[in-house]
């Protein structure tokens, strides 16, 4: 199988999984509940949580409540780009190579549709957190629980869910994105540059794979190099995803090219030009494969998808 037909199969089962968590489109309700099956529902690579599995498994076995966590990454995702289309925003009509949300809901059910899936993340998040806090306090009172696992594995949800919403807000995603829209038809450092690109991508990276590494029961050095790791990714990850504005094309993409030069952004490539933007991309992916590798990830299928990552057209 091609790393495209894995990636694929592994995109699908988390589409799959996603579906089964979102609301059903019915009653008073009908509007926002497309829209937020829309958003999320219309493809996607699904990165976020395939790194999170796939980060989970290079320490341990996948636990019933990662799909949990796995799906509240994807809502926030997707409420992300719901509201980074906005005409308020970067005013984009293509998402996905459909029409944006707004397009197809109008704006307010764009604005009411990122709310309702960044609020719905945390209910399926809270509700594994809920679910692990139960069955700790079941063992202890249950001879045949292992009630010590019980309790490790409900720290760990909690923990989770710690790093899920710090990574989203505005010491994160959210205020990464208030620079970049700060950032609008200014020349900007790289220091300023690394701000907005280490926050409104590389801090959902960070999440998703430390979450993978926590759930998967990493030891507290290994999730800090994995934050290591993913800190290197999520930067390439951005500046690829600045390069493809450029050079991108269209019908793969899925969004419209041009999109940063039409919003006189600032972007890696404004800075660096494309060539030095595709070393950077090789060099910070490649350091974070030194890492993986050092963890045991020399054979994982996340080694692969990273090296994947460094020349993704779409
Ligand atoms: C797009 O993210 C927005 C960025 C953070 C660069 P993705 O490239 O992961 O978008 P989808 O989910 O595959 O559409
Ligand atoms: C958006 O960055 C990052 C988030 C949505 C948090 P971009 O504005 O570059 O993403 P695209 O190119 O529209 O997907
Ligand atoms: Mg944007
Ligand atoms: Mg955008
Ligand atoms: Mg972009």
């Amino acid at each position: 199988m091609s790393i495209e037909e894995e990636l694929k199969e592994r995109a699908d089962r988390v589409s799959e999984t996603i579906e089964a968590f979102l609301p059903d489109e019915e009653g008073q309700l009908r509007t926002i509940t497309e829209a937020m099956r829309y958003a999320c529902l219309s493809g996607g690579k699904r990165i976020r949580p395939i790194l999170m599995g796939e980060t989970c498994l290079l320490f341990g076995e996948i636990p019933k409540i990662l799909p949990y966590f796995g799906s509240a990454i994807e809502f926030i995702h997707a409420a992300s780009l719901v509201h980074d289309d906005l005409p308020c925003m970067d005013d984009d009509d293509l998402r996905r190579g459909m029409p944006t949300t707004h397009k197809k809901f109008g704006e307010n059910f764009g604005v009411l549709a990122g709310d309702a899936l960044l609020n719905y993340a945390y209910e399926v998040a809270a509700t594994a957190v809920e679910n692990e806090a139960v069955e700790a306090i079941a063992a202890t009172n249950d001879a045949s629980f292992n009630a010590t696992d019980a309790r490790m594995d409900a720290l760990r949800a909690a923990k989770a869910m710690g790093i899920l919403t710090r990574n989203a807000g505005v010491y994160g995603m959210i205020g990464g994105q208030c620079a970049d829209v700060e950032g609008e038809g200014k020349k900007l450092s790289e220091k300023e540059l690394v701000f907005i690109h280490e926050n409104k991508t590389t801090a959902m990276i960070e999440s998703a794979m430390m979450i993978g590494a926590v759930l998967g029961g990493a030891d507290d050095d290994s999730i800090k190099l994995i934050g290591q790791a993913a800190k290197e990714l999520g930067m390439a990850f951005q500046i690829r995803d600045d390069i493809l504005d450029v050079t991108g094309d269209e019908e793969t993409i899925g969004k419209p090219v041009g999109s940063d030069e039409k919003n006189h952004k600032y972007t890696y490539v404004t800075l660096k030009g494309v060539e030095e933007c595709r070393k950077e991309v090789t060099e910070r992916t490649q350091r974070a494969i030194t890492i993986i590798d050092s963890l045991g990830g020399s054979d994982s299928f996340l080694r692969r998808m990273m090296l994947w990552l460094v020349d993704r057209e779409m």
